[in-house]
Order: structure tokens, then C-alpha cells, then sequence
């Protein structure tokens, strides 16, 4: 099976679909032959030479591409290649697949124009954004670079450090900067500029990026309404008048303490909102830069000049179009590593198929061997998984004032770990009750008093130990940790007390046992934070 890849016709279009490196992928471990156009890498600083040498074909023209490859493989959507001034979709045939950005929802003309030659085309926009996916998502992998990209920008026009700076010369504080949206560039963005050394803030609507962005060292802003801004899928949805209200005034008092406003709010399908309005931008410091990622949407900044970088109220309006294009090796190589995944996905070489079963496919595949078949049906939810019998009265009667609060039942249960006893097992510990019970009193009357009192410290110690460590929630058992490495420390000194003495009596052997087990514990508890400490190093 041929891929062909032909150059990017768009204007100001930087990045090629395949790197050298994903060349050796398809050629060596999926069986593909690839052939790529002349000079489709040079602008990502991608010479043919390599190309070549990872196994690829180089053709001289993007007339071959099209015409002898299976699978053609491209970044935009297919346009008019101002070289010939053939329409790319007009090229592609009978038995041929094309995979590239599309936009069918937008561009419902280029659906038909591919329909028309009989070949089939996948929309690389509509891979479904789940798990599974990740590694395939073009979108996802290009505003990452974008994100960071803002960062940049932002520090080219911004007339100061980012960073904190204390020199002989004076001393400049770190930069404010603000980010709204935080999906995949805002996130992106928010981590350029934390390691650039800026006190970040930001702002979505999806109530679920706060820990990320906490995590991240940001400061998430709130506004005071309650609303949940998740339209699924880790995309938004349109919020309602009220809470925009609400964020127009948090933008309002944020806009004189800012330096940079790093915009990328979206909602699918939907323009981009209009979030930062031009009376912020004038109550911005002079010298302060926003960076609009959604310009080619018509922007988040209403003074947004797309395309342009404009100077408006002594603030810097950065609305570059596509910022990915400003990272070429980097997002071709990105694109290219998505694609390999993709075609991995779909078989290889051997067995490429369109399987309709595979969600990723469905949701991307637009036109299939001419005929349309976008939107693909609704997945539909898998139902909950059934509750257990026993629960689901008690959840039923649960708006009954009288049902009991779930948490107090679950406090009910053996220490929140395990299922309620049941009668038979409440019968078991009854009868160890009453064997244990003997056993004491056998030990209260029978042994001598000194005795008595030690294994009365020895018992209480065994219980007291055992609802400590059965309460604390498993996320804390690496601090409990320590503790008992402190308290197997006073078994130790205990130990040596006992067995130093010389003589091997009971005490003594007690005493050694006593020392191995909490030199075990103690040596593990090490062993086991190395390891995790480990876990934190870089590389
Ligand atoms: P995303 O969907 O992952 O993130 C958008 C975020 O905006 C979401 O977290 C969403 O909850 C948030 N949002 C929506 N409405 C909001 C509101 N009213 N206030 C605050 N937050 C709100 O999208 P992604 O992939 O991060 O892209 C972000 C933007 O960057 C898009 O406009 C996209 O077109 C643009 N982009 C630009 C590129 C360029 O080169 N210029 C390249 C890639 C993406």
C-alpha cells in the first residue's frame, strides 16, 4: 500500500504531514511504501535527503502524489494547489483514501467535491477526543504547541522579564500573566509561562480544570455563580447570561493587575467568545500584550485583529492565525507521530481497513468510497452498571426523610473496607469473643501480676494499632509510614534493653525477634519512599 504526500498549498503553511522519523515507522514496522513531493519538508527544515534515507520515494510533482498513491496524507484541507491550479479534492479517485484536517461541518461544498471522484476521506478534526484516541489527535497535539508557542509571542512584544529578576541594576517583578480557557493551549500556555518564571492565573468554565491548574502552580479564578461549564468530552458549552455577567467582571477587575492575557476559550461549532472587551484592553497597563489563540475564529479579544499584531490603547494585540506554523519541525513531527498512530490503528499496510466498529474510525471517517457517511450514528451510553439488590431500595427510598445518609451507613461497615457482617460472621466473632475472653481471664488468674499488666499494653496496643492504620485513608499510609518507622525505632531500643543483657532467656529471644522485625520495617519503609521519591525525578 502507496502513501503520498504531497506539499502544503495553503499560504504561510510551514509544516509537512510526515517526518524522516515517521517515514521509518510506516516503512519499517506497518509495511507501507511512502513517497513524498520534492521539497515538502524544506520549511520544517526537513530536506528530501532525509527523507530518503528513512525510506521514502521523493516525487518530483504533487501531480504523482495523487495519482499513484493508495493513501494521501496531508495537514489542511484539501484547497487549490496555486502551482496548477488544480483543486486537490478534484484529484483524489476511485480506491484512493485521503486523511487531513476537513472541517465537514464547515465546509459542506468539499464534502461533495471529494464525493464526487469516488474516493473515500477521514476527517482528522473529528477523532473523537476519549482516552483511547489520544495519541492520534492532530487537535490536540497542535494547540499544545500553540499554548506554548502564546507564551512566546507574549515575550517578544511584553517589554519586561517574565521572571523575577534582582540585579545591582534594580529589581523587576515577574510578569501577571492571565490565561482564559484552560483546555489544551491554555494548559500548554499556563506551563510556559509558570517555567518562564510569571505568577499565572487562570480561568475556564469547566469546574474540573481547577485541580490541573492548581497543580500546575496557577492560581484558578472563580467567579461566585455556580454553573458547570462541561459540554463533554473535555470541550465546553455555551454559558448561560448570568454567568458571563459574572466572568465579564472578574476579567474587569483582573485587566489593570495583568501584564499578558493569553486567550483560548472555545466551544465547539461555535465562534470564538467574545471574552476580553475593548474597555479591558484599555484598562490594561501600556506595554501589556494579548495573545488571541482564536483569532482565525474571530477571536476572544474584541479588538482582535486577525491575522495582524496591532498596537490598540498602548496594549499589544497579538492575533496570529496559526502559531504552529511558527514551530514547523516540532508540529510536523507531532502530526506525522499522530498519523503513524492512526494508521496503526487501522491495520497497517496489510490489513487497512475502514472498521466501523472502531469509534475513532466511525467518528472520523467523512466519505466512504464516495458515498457520505458523516455525522456516524449516536454512540449510545452503556447503561450504568446495575445496582447491587440490596442497594438499590435503600437509593430508592433515599428522598424519603428517613432513609439513612449513605456515609453513615458505610461508617457502619468493618472500618469503611468491606461489606456489612453478616449474620454468620457476626456469629464467628462472637464465638472468638468469648474464646479470647477465657483465654484472658485463664491468663488474669493464672499468671503473675507483672505479666498481667504487659499483655495487657501488648492487647490494647494490637487493637489501638489496628483501627489506626484500617481509618487512614490510603493516601496518607505514606506519612503513617514514617511514623511507624519511629515507633519500630523505639521497638529496636526496646529490643537491644532486652537482648543486651547476655542471658538466653525468654525476654532475650523476645527482645532479638523484636529487633529483626523492626529492622525489616524499618528498611522497607525506605526502600518503599526511595521508590516513590523516584518517581518525582525527571528523565
Ligand atoms: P480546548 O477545547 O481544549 O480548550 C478551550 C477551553 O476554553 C476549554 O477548556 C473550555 O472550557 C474553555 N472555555 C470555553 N468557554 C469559556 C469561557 N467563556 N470562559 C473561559 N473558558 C472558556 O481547545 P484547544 O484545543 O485548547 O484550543 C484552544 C484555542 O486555540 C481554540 O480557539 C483553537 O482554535 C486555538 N488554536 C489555535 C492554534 C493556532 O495556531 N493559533 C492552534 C491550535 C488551537
Amino acid at each position: 500500500m502507496k502513501i503520498g504526500v504531497p506539499a502544503e498549498v495553503l499560504p504561510g503553511e510551514t509544516r509537512v504531514a510526515i517526518t524522516p522519523e515517521s517515514v521509518k515507522k510506516l516503512v519499517e514496522k506497518f509495511g507501507f511504501e511512502v513517497m513524498i513531493e520534492s521539497g515538502a519538508g524544506d520549511k520544517a527544515s526537513l530536506p528530501d535527503k532525509g527523507y530518503e534515507e528513512a525510506g521514502a520515494s521523493i516525487a518530483p510533482d504533487a501531480a504523482t502524489i495523487w495519482k499513484e498513491s493508495d493513501l494521501i496524507l496531508k495537514i489542511n484541507a484539501p484547497a487549490e494547489d496555486p502551482r496548477s491550479g488544480k483543486h486537490e479534492a478534484d484529484l483524489l479517485g476511485k480506491g484512493q483514501t485521503l486523511i487531513s484536517l476537513l472541517w465537514p461541518d464547515l465546509d459542506k461544498p468539499l464534502v461533495e467535491r471529494l464525493q464526487a471522484g469516488g474516493g473515500s476521506a477521514i476527517a482528522l478534526d473529528k477523532i473523537p477526543r476519549i482516552t483511547r484516541a489520544q495519541k492520534m489527535d492532530v487537535l490536540s497535539s497542535q494547540a499544545n504547541i500553540a499554548g506554548y508557542r502564546a507564551v512566546i509571542e507574549a515575550a517578544d512584544h511584553y517589554g519586561g522579564f517574565f521572571g523575577l529578576q534582582m540585579t545591582a541594576a534594580g529589581k523587576s517583578p515577574p510578569a501577571t500573566v492571565l490565561v482564559i480557557g484552560a483546555g489544551v493551549a491554555g494548559l500548554a500556555a499556563l506551563g510556559a509561562a509558570k517555567n518562564l518564571g510569571a505568577q499565572v492565573r487562570a480561568f475556564d468554565v469547566r469546574p474540573a480544570v481547577k485541580e490541573q491548574i492548581q497543580s500546575m502552580g496557577a492560581q484558578f479564578l472563580e467567579v461566585e455563580i455556580e454553573e458547570s461549564g462541561d459540554g463533554g468530552g473535555g470541550y465546553a458549552k455555551t454559558m448561560s447570561k448570568e454567568f458571563i455577567e459574572a466572568e465579564m467582571a472578574l476579567f474587569r477587575k483582573q485587566a489593570p493587575e495583568v501584564d499578558v492575557v493569553i486567550t483560548t476559550a472555545l466551544i465547539p461549532g461555535k465562534p470564538a467568545p467574545k471574552l476580553w472587551l475593548a474597555d479591558m484592553v484599555e484598562a490594561m497597563k501600556p506595554g501589556s500584550v494579548v495573545v488571541d489563540l482564536a483569532a482565525s475564529r474571530g477571536g476572544n479579544c474584541e479588538l482582535t485583529e486577525p491575522g495582524e499584531v496591532v498596537q490598540k490603547h498602548g496594549v499589544w494585540l497579538v492575533g496570529h492565525e496559526n502559531l504552529t506554523h511558527r514551530l514547523p519541525t516540532v508540529a510536523s513531527r507531532f502530526f506525522g507521530n499522530n498519523l503513524v498512530h492512526l494508521l496503526d490503528d487501522m491495520g497497517g499496510a496489510e490489513g487497512f481497513k475502514f472498521d466501523l466498529d472502531d469509534e475513532v474510525v466511525r467518528g472520523a471517517l467523512v466519505v466512504k468510497e464516495g458515498e457520505l457517511i458523516w455525522p456516524p450514528p449516536k454512540v449510545e451510553k452503556k447503561p450504568a452498571p446495575k445496582a447491587p439488590e440490596a442497594a438499590a431500595p435503600k437509593a430508592q427510598a433515599a428522598p424519603a426523610a428517613k432513609a439513612p445518609p449513605a456515609k453513615s451507613k458505610k461508617k457502619k461497615s468493618s472500618h469503611g473496607h468491606g461489606p456489612e457482617p453478616s449474620e454468620g460472621s457476626n456469629l464467628g466473632r462472637g464465638i472468638l469473643g468469648l474464646v479470647l475472653a477465657s483465654v484472658f481471664a485463664a491468663i488474669g488468674i493464672w499468671a503473675p501480676n507483672e505479666f498481667v499488666q504487659h499483655f495487657t499494653v501488648f492487647v490494647l496496643s494490637c487493637f489501638v494499632g489496628w483501627q489506626l492504620i484500617w481509618s487512614v485513608n490510603h493516601a496518607l499510609h505514606t506519612p503513617l509510614m514514617s511514623v511507624t518507622n519511629a515507633i519500630s525505632g523505639i521497638i529496636i531500643v526496646g529490643g537491644v534493653l532486652q537482648a543486651g543483657s547476655g542471658e538466653m532467656n525468654l525476654a532475650g529471644i523476645l527482645g532479638a525477634v523484636a529487633i529483626l522485625v523492626a529492622s525489616v520495617n524499618i528498611a522497607g519503609g525506605f526502600l518503599v519512599t526511595q521508590r516513590m521519591l523516584s518517581m518525582f525525578k525527571k528523565g
